[in-house]
């Protein structure tokens, strides 16, 4: 099976044309699928009308799938493999607690000791305009820094903070931050990562990082400020406006990415997410 390939933009991303990723899959047909996930860091597939089952089956070439044990008010409750990103309010009306998930930069499940490997996001439900997601080339990123700059930051570690995003009460009634930070305490993590697959070197941080290991928040702040700053440069951007039944797959080893609020909240956005397991990375630390 030869792919076809469009680019997506400059710096990364990819759409698979013509392809049902429901059909099965021949080992040498995922290969070459696996092949560009690694050459684009993002892959596209639009007009994937499939199933719960099939968006798990799926995701599975990609390797083991977590169970999102660590994010568990999100999770499907009849697939544990499924995170639900969504502003559906629940059954009793109140208002959903994934409404707010990833409207920062982050790379998903940093805040854990296995980062996830890469995600998989079918768009269920769109809003009528907007609700974009944006991504980044974090391997461009670190690779365009002066090399006084890759010497400075080589041995920093970033605490990668889980329950940072913005939202009120838990339906215990603690804040969902304090969940949170019980469940994943802070995790320091290589500002600079190497890809365990391509080799390559990316800068692992986002807005999840409060401060490097070892360094006060105010004398870390300033530096994490320039590199998330020049992460998000527009040249090393995509900017995906999401069609119902896009499936967008994305590799958290090398990408960050962030969920826009461009859209009017009373329409509904509803999207479900699988999250490859990766390998072990970082350190426990305590304290925030
Ligand atoms: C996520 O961060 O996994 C969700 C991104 C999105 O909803 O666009």
């Amino acid at each position: 099976m030869a792919l076809k390939l469009r680019k997506l933009s400059y710096a990364l991303g990819a759409e698979v044309c013509d392809i049902d990723v429901s059909e099965p899959m021949s080992e040498a047909a995922f290969g070459e699928i696996y092949k560009a996930f690694l050459d684009h860091g993002i892959l596209l597939f639009r007009n994937q009308d499939i199933t719960r089952e099939q968006h798990i089956e799926f995701s599975r070439h990609f390797g083991e799938l977590d169970v999102h044990g660590s994010l568990p008010q999100d999770r499907h409750p009849k697939y544990p493999e499924l995170l639900l990103v969504t502003n559906e309010p629940n059954s009793d009306g109140t208002p959903s607690n994934s409404r707010y998930t990833g409207r920062q930069w982050h790379s998903d499940m940093s805040f854990t000791p296995v980062p996830s490997l890469g995600s998989l996001l079918k768009s269920w439900v769109v809003p009528e305009v907007g609700g974009d997601t944006l991504f980044a080339n974090c391997t461009m990123a670190y690779e365009t820094l002066s090399e006084g700059m890759k010497k400075l930051i080589a041995d920093l570690h970033g605490i990668q903070l889980s329950g940072t995003r913005k939202i009120n009460h838990a339906p215990t009634g603690e804040s969902r931050r304090e969940q949170q930070k019980k469940l994943n305490p802070p995790i320091a993590q290589p500002v600079v990562r190497v890809h365990p697959e391509t080799g390559r070197k990316a800068l692992y941080l986002g807005e999840k990082v409060k401060r490097f290991d070892g360094m006060t928040e105010e004398e870390s702040q300033p530096l994490i400020k320039y590199l998330n700053t020049h992460a998000i440069k527009p040249e090393f951007l995509y900017r995906h406006q999401w069609c119902k039944n896009d499936i967008v797959v994305w590799d958290n080893r090398c990408t960050m990415h962030q969920a826009l609020g461009d859209f009017d909240e009373t329409q509904r956005r509803h999207m479900e997410r699988t999250t490859v397991l990766g390998t072990p990375s970082g350190y426990a630390v305590t304290g925030g």
